[in-house]
């Protein structure tokens, strides 16, 4: 009897201690390219809601596609949640990217799915922003500088070495800058605007959101960013002053998608219905994060910029996403504009 009952303990502990083991050995790889601090806060929550262990890494869009081309044979990540939608268009093109159509789908805005229908339901839309410029009025004032509303303005000489943007390589806010311009001014014109608007520019970063932050910090006087990320900083206790430039300007559909061969694919899948959730998108601003959400019921804040405001150009995703112009256009950013002597 005793021995029936020990054998009996003994079965149903290994039983609950490998069924634990199995739930606990499930795990994610995240690429993620917003804000590091909302890139936590997505980390967390999925493992709290799931039990899944996530091991995130927050690098930017430009970059987390060439490391998902680089991988492209012996896959790393599982998912990439997050950045500019051009190089998630790219990625789909190019085949390293997995079609998927989530049971949350429905719930989207038009233009999340709009992504989705433009790549073979190979990435979708999971945020909005426009883009646009900040800068730091106490710094301004102090260099007594007139307040600048238009892009055109930004090439003007008082403004040398008042300037920072991110390379277009890495990053897809200055990538969306780069297209914006092509689009707006026409590719002759927006080419001698970004010859023009180098001879102004202190640093070329990594990030996107790096200008607003360092001008925050008073290390530069304007940061051209997505205009999310200039409010982030104001709500942050910053002196920036957020501007949507006068002529127009472009946006973003921030994007995500499932990494062809993944190791964890079923993970993934339940990352990426969660992502689509109305809860999970509200919580974005919690982060300090303001873009629009693309499930039409998610909270967003009232500080988020009122895209139905702001002059906002008819970007081309599909052109400006496809593998060989977003090629073509940083090929010749490299070639003639960043040797330019400043
Ligand atoms: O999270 C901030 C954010 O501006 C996103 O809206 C955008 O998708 C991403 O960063 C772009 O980052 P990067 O320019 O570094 O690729």
């Amino acid at each position: 009897m005793t021995s029936k009952y020990l054998l009996g303990a003994t079965m149903l502990a290994a039983g609950l201690f490998s069924g634990i083991s199995a739930a606990s050995a499930e795990s994610l790889t995240l690429y993620c390219s917003a804000d590091e601090a909302w890139c936590q806060q997505i980390k967390t929550g999925f493992e709290a809601e799931t039990g899944i262990t996530v091991d995130m890494t927050r690098k930017s869009s430009g970059e987390t596609y060439a490391q998902v081309r680089a991988e492209a044979s012996n896959p790393k990540g599982d998912i990439w949640w997050g950045g500019t939608g051009d190089p998630h268009l790219q990625a789909a093109e190019e085949g390293l990217t997995e079609e998927y159509v989530s049971p949350t789908r429905d719930q989207l805005h038009p233009w999340a799915i709009k992504q989705a229908e433009a790549a073979s339901n190979k990435t979708i839309g999971v945020y909005s922003g426009a883009l646009g410029f900040g800068y730091n009025k106490d710094l301004l004032a102090k260099n007594n500088l007139p307040e600048p509303k238009c892009w055109e303005d930004l090439t003007k000489p008082e403004y040398k070495g008042q300037i920072q943007i991110a390379n277009p390589n890495s990053s897809g806010t200055a990538y969306t800058t780069l297209a914006t311009m092509v689009q707006l001014f026409g590719e002759e014109k927006g080419f001698e605007y970004m010859k023009s608007l180098h001879k102004n520019v202190n640093q070329y970063t990594k990030s996107g959101s790096a200008p607003i932050k360092a001008a925050g910090l008073g290390e530069t006087t304007i940061g051209i960013v997505f205009m999310h990320d200039a409010v982030a900083q104001t709500v942050a206790g910053f002196p920036i002053v957020t501007v949507a430039p006068c002529e127009g300007t472009g946006y973003e559909i921030g994007s995500m998608s499932l990494i062809k061969g993944a190791r964890n694919p079923d993970a993934a899948k339940k990352f990426y219905d969660w992502a689509l959730t109305a809860e999970m998108q509200g919580k974005a601003q919690e982060a300090n994060s303001f873009q629009l959400p693309s499930n039409k019921s998610a909270k967003s804040s009232d500080k988020a910029p009122d895209l139905s405001t702001i002059k906002l150009i008819d970007y081309d995703f599909k052109k400006y996403g496809s593998s060989d112009e977003r090629k073509r256009l940083l090929q010749k950013w490299d070639e003639e504009v960043s040797t330019l002597p400043q």
